[in-house]
């Protein structure tokens, strides 16, 4: 590879992102530490994609196809030119390019001022929640579902990226074939399930719907579903998850107000008040995505198996269409 057909994109969170211009076409050049597994990880991610679209008879959707897996690997040869020692061994993985937006700031630029549940915001998390529920249908279980891994294209089309770290679980015993790699940074508005600092492995099975609930709603509304409080580390969760109404389902839930970690611009009725209006619901009525803020982060809370499926986010989201 001519070093001077690359050009640096990202410093990433495990290595470099280059984009590589070969023979006409772009690709995404991505060098990590040495792990051989990455490849067998994400072999065995790609055909358990392929098993679910043959036994649907369906194709696998583009937004997975297009840049979750590699289309080719290497090695680097010389380490200390990317700054790591000489004696690392780095793997190459290659995947291809896609013209467009990263979806952080695409929700920044494109539709910062599209209003809650606008049609061009309803339209993305629809996208979003089909390539979701195809992932964990084939047993994905994704946690680095932050907007950053998620590109968008000129024409809207929204595909998946960086997928390395992703889990995969028989889906009919929820068993690991691979268990995930730690939900990797810190994202504004988003916050690691209760569970993430446990050492059970299994605990974590469930952990992904925490994470594309949050993404869902912050496509949906613009702001993440804990713009209401302050901080959102474990120790403000289990202070909101005490003050919790459990028997209400709302969201925020009544009670938070009384929670000490509260954003004073943000109070949670007003925040309550603004998202059942604009699901066009009235004091009363119940609001589908409350429901789904609630089941996955209250009653979720120290049960991710009451977490609902993408699939059923899929279904409340086609409620409020529907309003
Ligand atoms: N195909 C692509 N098109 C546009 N931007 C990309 C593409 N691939 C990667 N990027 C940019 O590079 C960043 C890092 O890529 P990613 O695969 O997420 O690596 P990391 O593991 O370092 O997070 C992305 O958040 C995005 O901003
Ligand atoms: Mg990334």
């Amino acid at each position: 590879m001519d070093p001077g057909g690359l050009e640096l994109i990202s410093f990433g969170g495990q290595g470099q992102i280059y984009r590589w211009e070969y023979q006409g076409k772009h690709y995404v050049i991505k060098a990590v530490l040495n792990d051989e597994s990455v490849f067998r990880r994400l072999n065995q991610m790609r055909e358990a994609v392929e098993r679910l679209a043959k036994g649907l008879g369906q194709r696998i959707p583009e937004g997975i196809l297009k840049r979750a897996f590699p289309v080719g690997r290497g090695w680097v040869d010389d380490p200390e030119e990317l700054g790591f020692d000489k004696s690392d061994q780095m793997t190459v993985i290659v995947y291809n390019w896609i013209d467009g937006e990263p979806l952080d700031s695409y929700l920044l630029s494109q539709l910062c001022s599209e209003p809650p549940l606008s049609s061009a915001r309803v339209k993305l998390a629809k996208q979003v929640l089909e390539l979701l529920t195809f992932l964990e249908k084939a047993g994905i279980a994704n946690y680095d579902m932050f907007p950053d891994n998620f590109v968008v294209d000129p024409l809207g089309q929204v595909y998946i990226i960086d997928m390395e770290g992703a889990g995969l679980f028989d889906p009919g015993t929820r068993t690991w074939i691979w268990t995930p790699v730690a939900l990797g940074k810190n994202f504004p508005g988003y916050c690691k399930p209760p569970e993430f600092d446990a050492v059970d492995e299994d605990l974590k099975v469930f952990s992904y719907r925490w994470v594309g609930a949050t993404l869902v709603f912050h496509i949906l509304f613009g702001v993440s579903p804990f713009a209401f409080m302050q901080r959102i580390d474990l120790k403000a969760l289990l202070e909101l998850y005490d003050y919790a109404d459990k028997g209400a389902i709302a969201w925020p839930p009544y009670g938070a107000e009384k929670a000490q970690y509260v954003n004073p611009r943000l109070d949670p009725a007003k925040f309550r008040t603004q998202i059942r209006s604009s699901c066009g619901v009235g004091s009363r009525g119940v609001c589908p995505l409350e429901v789904l803020a609630f089941l996955t982060f209250i009653s979720g809370f120290d049960k991710p198996a009451h977490r609902p499926s993408f699939e059923f986010a899929r279904l409340i989201l086609s409620e409020v269409l529907a309003l």
